[in-house]
């Protein structure tokens, strides 16, 4: 039997935490069997990969392997899709149609986001499991079909259960064995070397040096919450790689990438909703707090870029100009009125959130805006810093540090002079 170390090299799979070791371990004793598995844990964490090892090291692996996303497929389809129809089942039936389960016969099927699947289709998946049976949409001929199911949720199932929107019988059918993947959080020790993994990824994909991360962002990163888990810290690892110039990331920067608003929120509110009901909520809070940040990642961006073509002096002028108008009032009235959106979203779902939480959400916000601010005050020293930092690194040959800079020689050398480098 191969090694755990030797499944994670093949498998992509970076980390050393004995809670995922155990699950990986799990994964390749039941792989030469026909046991159902259930694959939980939140989102992010890695899932994906626990069904292709299964199937890999079955008895089934020259067979198929068909991943199907169960919650990307319309309700009207999906009994068709997996189980195929006969020709005139539905209007469009033009042809018979073989479903997945046909196809995957002797092989494996990953049914991920299990939990959204209809009911409807859930009565017809339980038969499968059961005996190996189905029927095509609109036929009445039984079918067989020798097929092992891996299935994967996000949601907590036994409130899916509870609210009737998940089968019982069925969730016990396919979770005979269930595989659970610990989040970012409890893996603290994996964090680093998840981002050194990512870092040096993107590296070689943007060929640019790998970023490296000082004592307290590294502090940072693995006191973080990571809620999008190890999704999220790729994420931050690929947007550091791209934006940073200064390619040693000390803590103050790192921060700017980690969203705090939505994982601090949920230990402030004294909830009397459900769990499920108040995650999605921080779902979306979280999100509009990551797209601002992206937002906010763009236009520094931007104003790196300006800052880089503008080779001379009229084009420097027009690009502070535009920068004056990109960080100008329109952008003060945007953050205000996503911050009144959330407060109004909070109030209106919770009577009885704590006022801190409000002011701490209003406080990320005013703390953005006044990066920004900064950011635009400070044009010039960025500038500066630019230019010292190019010519160091070029031990003082201009010419380099241009072509690096992305500016003429003549431009560096009238810059040196302005700044009496
Ligand atoms: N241990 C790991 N080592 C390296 N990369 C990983 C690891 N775990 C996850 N990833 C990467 O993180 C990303 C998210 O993983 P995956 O898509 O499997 O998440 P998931 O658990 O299926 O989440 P969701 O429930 O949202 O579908 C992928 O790009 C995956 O390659
Ligand atoms: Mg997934």
């Amino acid at each position: 039997m191969e090694s755990i170390q030797a499944i994670k090299q093949r498998f992509g799979i970076i980390g050393n935490d004995p809670k995922l070791n155990r699950s990986i371990e799990k994964a390749i004793q039941v792989s030469p069997t026909d046991i159902s598995v259930l694959v939980t844990g939140e989102s992010g964490v890695g899932k994906e990969s626990i069904p292709k090892i299964i199937h890999q090291l079955s008895h089934r692996k020259h067979g198929k392997y068909i991943a199907v996303n169960c919650g990307a497929i319309p309700e009207g389809t999906i009994d068709s899709e997996l189980f195929g129809h006969e020709k005139g089942a539905f209007t469009g039936a033009t042809s018979t149609r073989s479903g997945y389960f046909e196809v995957a016969d002797g092989g494996t099927i990953f049914l991920d986001e299990v939990g959204e699947l209809p009911l409807t289709t859930q009565v017809r998946l339980l038969r499968v499991l059961e005996n190996g049976e189905f029927i095509k949409v609109g036929s009445s001929k039984v079918q067989k079909t020798d097929v092992r199911i891996v299935a994967a949720t996000n949601v907590n199932m036994f409130e899916a259960i509870k609210k009737e929107k998940f089968r019982e019988d069925l969730y016990y059918r396919l979770s005979t064995v269930e595989i659970n993947l610990p989040p970012l959080r409890e893996r603290k020790d994996d964090i680093h070397l998840l981002f050194r993994k990512f870092a040096s990824d993107f590296a070689l994909k943007y060929k640019m040096p790998t970023v490296k991360l000082s004592d307290d962002a590294i502090n940072l990163l693995v006191k973080y919450r990571w809620n999008g888990n190890i999704r999220q810290l790729r994420n931050v690892a690929e947007q550091v790689s791209v934006l940073e110039q200064n390619r040693t990331i000390n803590g103050a920067t790192i921060q700017n990438y980690l969203p705090t608003t939505g994982s601090n929120l949920p230990a402030v509110v004294n909830n009397s909703k459900s769990e499920s009901d108040f995650s999605s909520e921080r779902e979306i809070l979280y999100k509009v707090l990551f797209d601002m940040k992206s937002d906010l990642n763009d236009l520094k961006k931007l104003t790196m870029e300006l800052m880089k073509k503008g080779s001379d002096a009229d084009v420097q002028k027009d690009n502070e100009h535009l920068i004056q108008k990109i960080y100008g009032d329109d952008k003060d009235e945007e953050f205000e009125a996503a911050v009144e959106d959330l407060e109004v979203l909070s109030l209106a779902e919770h009577t009885d959130i704590d006022e801190n939480a409000i002011s701490e959400t209003e406080d990320k916000y005013h703390f953005a805006e006044e990066i920004e601010e900064e950011e635009t005050l400070s044009l010039h020293d960025k500038e500066l810093e630019l230019i010292k930092k190019s010519l160091e690194r070029h031990s003082g040959k201009r010419k380099l540090a241009a072509a690096e800079l992305g500016i003429s020689e003549r431009t560096l050398y009238r810059k040196i002079k302005q700044f009496d480098l």
